[in-house]
């Protein structure tokens, strides 16, 4: 970057998948690798922000510079949030679960010889569209999207229905084990209000130096210099 651009400013980031216990030893998760969420924060820091990154369990390292706060759950992750605010932007790349064990278990679940048991699940809360209805809602509220078809039509419905200000829209197509979840690459495409830009394929840390710079001048314009 030129200079320091997000001196000031207070950036929250959240990253990584969340994990919903079952019982002491089983959880519910997901494929999110923390890779896209770590980067932007990497990003974020670099151009001169005070970064909060709350990390689901992901075994990156944490950037230079970035203050990490560790969660296991959806529920611990909304917490930590809170906690957070105030924050000038946030940029939530987590992906939640959405539902969590209605039960969970004191002890580990035994196997028995009759029928397996069931798993009953509730809602989790909505981290992003939490803070977007929030009195406390940043100036700049950015949420991403994994689809697997009609990724912007998606994207679009949800920027308004969580209250975003942009949607970073991706496809997560491509298979078990394929797919943008884990890998190295990313292509998005940014949903904002008056249009859509559909970003090449290119490194994940790209993408985030790609979007830092957007929001570093999106803050300007806000700011009125
Ligand atoms: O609805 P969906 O899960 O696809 O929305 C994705 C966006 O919403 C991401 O920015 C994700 O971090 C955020 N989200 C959240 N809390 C949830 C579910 C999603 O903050 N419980």
């Amino acid at each position: 970057f030129e200079g320091t651009p997000l001196a000031g400013k207070h950036v929250l980031v959240t990253a990584g998948p969340t994990h919903e216990p079952i019982d002491p030893v089983r959880y519910i998760a997901n494929r999110s690798s923390g890779k896209q969420g770590f980067a932007i924060a990497a990003a974020a820091a670099a151009a001169g922000a005070r970064v909060t990154l709350v990390a689901g369990p992901v075994t990156l390292a944490t950037p230079p510079g970035v203050t990490r706060v560790d969660v296991q759950t959806a529920r611990e992750m909304a917490d930590a949030v809170r906690e957070s605010l105030p924050a000038d932007v946030a940029v939530m790349t987590a992906a939640v679960a959405d539902w969590r064990a209605a039960d969970m278990r004191d002890q580990k679940m035994k196997k028995r010889s009759s029928a397996p048991p069931a798993l009953r699940l509730e809602e989790n809360p909505d981290i992003l569209a939490t803070l977007g209805t929030s009195d406390r809602r940043p100036a700049l509220l950015i949420g991403f999207a994994a689809e697997t078809e009609d990724v912007v039509e998606h994207a679009k419905a949800k920027r308004e229905r969580k209250r975003a200000d942009w949607i970073v829209a991706n496809d997560v197509s491509g298979g078990v084990g394929q797919s943008v979840m884990g890998g190295a690459d990313n292509r998005v495409h940014l949903v904002m209000q008056d249009g859509v830009e559909d970003w090449p394929e290119m490194p994940k840390e790209e993408v985030a130096m790609k979007l830092v710079e957007r929001i570093a001048v999106e803050m300007e314009t806000t700011n009125g210099v």
